[in-house]
Formats: C-alpha cells, sequence, structure tokens
C-alpha cells in the first residue's frame, strides 16, 4: 500500500510515521529526513539545502522530485512505502502521479495553537533521528537519548522565527494539496490531536474501509 501523509509541520507524521511502518512493515521515507541525513554528511545535497531548511522555506522542486523518484525506485518500495513531507506542492504532487499511484492520502488536521506548542518543545537524536518532546514524551533523562546516551538537540527550523515561516509556506504551497487530493477522492481526514497510539488505530481503522 502507497501511502502520502499531509499535514501541517509538527502534526505528528514523524511521529506515527514509525508506529505505522511496524504495523504495515513499509519503509517509512521522510524528505526532510533525507535532506538533514545529507546535510549531517556534509554531502554536495546537504549543502545546497542547509540554508533553505533553517529558515523554514522549502527545496526546489527539481531536486526534491528527482530525490524522492530515486528513493522510490530501491526494491525495498516494492510492497509500499510511507511517504512524509512529500508532496508539499502542486508540481511535486504531478511528478509522484507520474512515478506511482497513491492508494491514501492521510491529512493530518491540528490547531495551530497545538502545532506550536509541538514544534517548540520538540527534541531528537541526531543520529538516530528519534524524536522526543520536553512535556508529553520526554527522555528519561532530561536532554539524552534513551538508547544511544547522545545529547538531544532542537531543530534549526524549530525556532520561533523559523516556525511562523514554516506554516506561511505550509498555507500557502502546501494546504492547496487537500483539495487536489480531496478531489481525486483518496484523502482521509487524521484528528492529530489524540495520543500517537490513538492516531494511529484511527489510521488503521480507516485504511481497512
Ligand atoms: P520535514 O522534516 O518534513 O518537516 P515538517 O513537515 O515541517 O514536519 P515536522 O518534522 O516538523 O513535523 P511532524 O509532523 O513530522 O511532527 P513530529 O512527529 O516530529 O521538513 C523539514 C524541511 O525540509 C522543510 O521545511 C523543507 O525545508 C525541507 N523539505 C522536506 N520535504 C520537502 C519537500 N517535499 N519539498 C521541499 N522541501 C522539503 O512531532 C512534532 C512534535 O510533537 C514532537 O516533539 C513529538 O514528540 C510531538 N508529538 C507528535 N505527535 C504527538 C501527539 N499525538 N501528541 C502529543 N505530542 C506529539
Amino acid at each position: 500500500m502507497n501511502i502520502v501523509l499531509l499535514g501541517p509541520p509538527g502534526a505528528g507524521k514523524g511521529t506515527v510515521a514509525a508506529l505505522l511502518k511496524g504495523a504495515l512493515e513499509v519503509p517509512h521515507i521522510s524528505t526532510g529526513d533525507i535532506f538533514r541525513e545529507n546535510i549531517k554528511n556534509g554531502t554536495e545535497l546537504g549543502k545546497r539545502v542547509q540554508g533553505i531548511m533553517a529558515s523554514g522555506g522549502l527545496v526546489p522542486d527539481e531536486i526534491t522530485i528527482e530525490m524522492v523518484k530515486d528513493r522510490l525506485s530501491k526494491d525495498d518500495t516494492a510492497s509500499g512505502y510511507i511517504l512524509d513531507g512529500f508532496p508539499r506542492t502542486i508540481g511535486q504532487a504531478e511528478a509522484l502521479s507520474g512515478i506511482d499511484d497513491i492508494d491514501a492520502v492521510l491529512n493530518f488536521v491540528l490547531d495551530e495553537e497545538e502545532i506550536v506548542r509541538r514544534l517548540s518543545g520538540r527534541r531528537l537524536c541526531k543520529s538516530t533521528g528519534r524524536i522526543y518532546h520536553i512535556v508529553s514524551n520526554p527522555p528519561k533523562v532530561e536532554g539524552i537519548d534513551d538508547e544511544t546516551g547522545e545529547p538531544l538537540i532542537q531543530r534549526d527550523d524549530d525556532k520561533p522565527e523559523a516556525i511562523r515561516h514554516r506554516l506561511e509556506v505550509y498555507k500557502k504551497d502546501t494546504e492547496p494539496l487537500i483539495v487536489y487530493y480531496r478531489e481525486k477522492g483518496n484523502l482521509v481526514d487524521i484528528d492529530a490531536s489524540p495520543s500517537p497510539e490513538d492516531v494511529l488505530k484511527s489510521i488503521l481503522s480507516a485504511l481497512k474501509k
């Protein structure tokens, strides 16, 4: 099953994807994670996108589409995948429709106050990408990853100015995809406000239907 996770920054897409991939046994492909991995490894791609990401802007479509096309050609996607953070523009959605058929687009719905609360309290482990929240999902020891013992970091784009910009970009470039996919008939709204486990349950029951 090929699934797209759509929704504003901080709605919990990455958190739920980590649970959903276990339930469906398909890979979780996050464009944000791939870009962050490239930045961490100092690749040419990482150097090109670092400033754009830190400010909360979007990486140009041609770069992102090429990267996703390449990732979706790998063998592990043969029985499906969870695409998180792509498409984010109408141009990306049109490119995706030429690459593969999408079975379901899960639209995470969450109010802005809670989005800002989630983003400003998010912390992560740089090497594993494991996601925490200082209030709702804290590590066992403050500031330290539970498994690797490494210090947790705050993403550059989780600083207040970048959060504001990401929300503006989401409304302008990504929100139109809700209408785009609703018209195609494969969009399902998901209330992202309950716990990650409850969001997972509502997704699994929606997918069964
Ligand atoms: P990306 O990494 O995709 O960021 P995003 O879409 O903005 O999403 P986030 O990772 O911020 O949030 P999330 O919904 O995954 O929430 P999370 O689970 O972490 O993209 C980053 C950047 O890369 C972009 O700005 C852009 O520059 C570039 N980029 C990526 N894709 C691109 C594309 N297609 N085109 C162009 N540019 C692209 O949760 C957030 C917090 O909430 C955590 O602390 C978590 O613990 C907490 N939380 C999660 N769920 C719950 C819950 N149910 N209850 C309580 N707390 C919760």
